[in-house]
């Protein structure tokens, strides 16, 4: 009796085993097993070093007194709280946030992410907490107002970003226009706008209507959009066992009505979606 429970318990070792390892395309390199470490090595760690591009409001951005504040910041800080961790920030440029990631210098992308394939691909993404839309925004004064207004004209975009993505599948949209512009963020991109005679951005919608306000009377929307999306948080490939801590977190501050607050705090309505 005593060696067929042995055989019992042995066998159950093996098959909870083999399901730790059934997953063959976990790809983190937490230790050399091949384990997923991920959630183990933040808490022995104690931080969680979050990775943006501190030029996009009111995600994560710069205040006037040189503070990096936003939504994501506040619910990333309260996620933090909840996983008993200390939330570090650093800025990175948003053209290298697959290398920032892989090569240890942030533990996870946190910043109006857009989810897409390539992306879904390179990295363990979390289950989506907002939507966006990518919009064209001109100057006020700009006789364009619509898209098909821009043809023969120049748009600016951010480097990297999912704008890109949002022209591309617009084809006629894109072959219309005269040239396409990629600058390092969306700062630069609104300047261009303003200063140097190129006709529209397109960017994210909650960036474009932050801007709305706070420059009041300078910008118009186009009604038209190029993409519905939705916003993700980006972890190492593999690193399932922090996403999904992460997530578990998202989902209880969903509940209990922390994101909707945040969310009127720096949107002014509730725009989060997590479930
Ligand atoms: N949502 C877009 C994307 O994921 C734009 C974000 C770009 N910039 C940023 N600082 N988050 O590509």
């Amino acid at each position: 009796m005593k060696k067929l429970l042995k055989l019992i318990l042995m066998a159950m070792v093996i098959a909870a085993f083999a399901a730790c390892c059934s997953k063959k395309d976990n790809e983190n390199t937490g230790n050399v097993t091949g384990q997923d470490t991920s959630l183990d090595d933040i808490k022995a760690k104690g931080e969680l070093v979050l990775g943006l591009d501190d030029a996009f409001p009111p995600m994560g951005f710069k205040d006037d007194n040189q503070e990096i504040v936003g939504f994501d910041i506040d619910v990333a800080r309260e996620v933090c709280k909840r996983m008993g961790v200390e939330l570090v920030i650093q800025p990175i440029s948003w053209d290298a946030i697959k290398f920032e990631l892989s090569t240890k210098n942030i533990d996870c992308i946190w910043n109006g992410m857009t989810y897409n394939e390539e992306r879904a691909e390179a990295m363990t993404l979390s289950i989506p907490y907002m939507k966006n839309t990518q919009v064209a925004i001109v100057l006020a004064a700009s006789e364009v107002n619509t898209l098909a207004d821009l043809a023969g004209k120049t748009v600016v975009i951010q480097n990297g970003s999912t704008a890109s993505d949002a022209i591309d599948a617009n084809e006629g949209f894109k072959d219309s226009l005269k040239e396409l512009v990629k600058v390092d963020d969306n700062v630069q991109a609104l300047l261009d706008l303003k200063v140097s005679g190129s006709d529209a951005v397109v960017m994210d919608e909650v960036v474009a209507r932050y801007y709305m306000e706070k420059e009041a009377g300078t910008y118009k929307i186009l009604k038209e959009t190029l993409a519905d999306e939705d916003y993700v948080v980006g972890f190492r490939k593999g690193e399932e066992a922090l996403c999904t801590e992460v997530g578990k977190y998202l989902k209880e501050m969903a509940e209990d009505g922390t994101l909707a607050q945040i969310s009127e705090t720096w949107m002014g309505e509730d725009l989060t979606t997590v479930e």
